[in-house]
């Protein structure tokens, strides 16, 4: 990958590169809510603020290229609420003070391929909108989480089905894995090695969604929540 010798802070998804050492920071300088115990988390992984900044860049990026089309986000839940939506809050502060504007509409999806920490090879898609309305569309596909990248590639298979007229993605994190992603996403924010992360909409077996930093869950806490 492109983290050789850990000093390459940009990797080839053009995401911040979090390198495999990367400790991350103690968990007791960083506000988290109570009902999470410190045995629950290793460390804060990715810190909120940074989070922010960075989808804030990615907002910027977005529209650059995709400025003046309509574009529909579509929204891949649940991991990907919080992010689709902060995202879309920096592209409305955009759009109220540059030049260029970019007409959004929200669709969501709901997948499901996660139990424990473990993939499960098939993908549910629960509870869908109506998608014929993706039909024609320029849609950015709006992810918390790629890993594998199995989910991904499925779910982009799904909407050609509809006749989208672009469809680009954009997904917060990467997680960097040997067997490899065939297609990265068009916006990466950052780039994981392959650990599991909760917090910032993403969970363990539904737990952890409610924190604000993205953390790495301890194997404590994968006892406690496993089901
Ligand atoms: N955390 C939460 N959900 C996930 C992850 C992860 O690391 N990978 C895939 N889904
Ligand atoms: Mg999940």
């Amino acid at each position: 990958m492109a983290d050789e010798g850990g000093s390459q802070l940009v990797g080839k998804s053009g995401g911040i590169v979090i390198p495999d050492d990367w400790p991350g920071y103690p968990l007791e300088l960083f506000s988290y809510p109570e009902h999470y115990s410190p045995e629950d988390l290793e460390c804060v992984y990715i810190p909120h603020g940074i989070i922010m900044d960075r989808i804030e860049r990615l907002a910027c990026a977005i529209m650059d290229d995709l400025g003046d089309h309509d574009i529909v986000l579509l929204c891949v839940l649940k991991g990907g609420y919080q992010f689709c939506s902060d995202l879309v809050e920096f592209i409305k502060a955009l759009n109220r003070t540059s030049d260029k504007s970019l007409p959004m509409r929200v669709a969501f999806i709901r997948l499901h391929s996660y139990l424990n920490d473990q993939s499960t090879e098939d993908l549910h898609i629960v509870g869908a909108e109506d998608l014929s309305t993706l039909r024609g569309k320029n849609i950015l596909v709006v992810e918390g989480i790629v890993d594998t990248g199995k989910t991904m590639k499925a779910l982009l298979k799904h909407i050609e089905i509809f006749q989208p007229k672009m469809v680009k993605v954009t997904g917060l994190l990467v997680k960097r894995i040997p067997s490899g992603m065939e297609t990265l996403p068009d916006y990466v924010g950052f780039e994981i090695p392959n650990r599991f992360v909760v917090g910032y909409a993403l969970d363990y077996n539904e737990y952890f969604r409610d924190l604000s930093h993205i953390c790495v869950i301890s194997d404590t806490g994968k006892k406690k929540y496993k089901i």
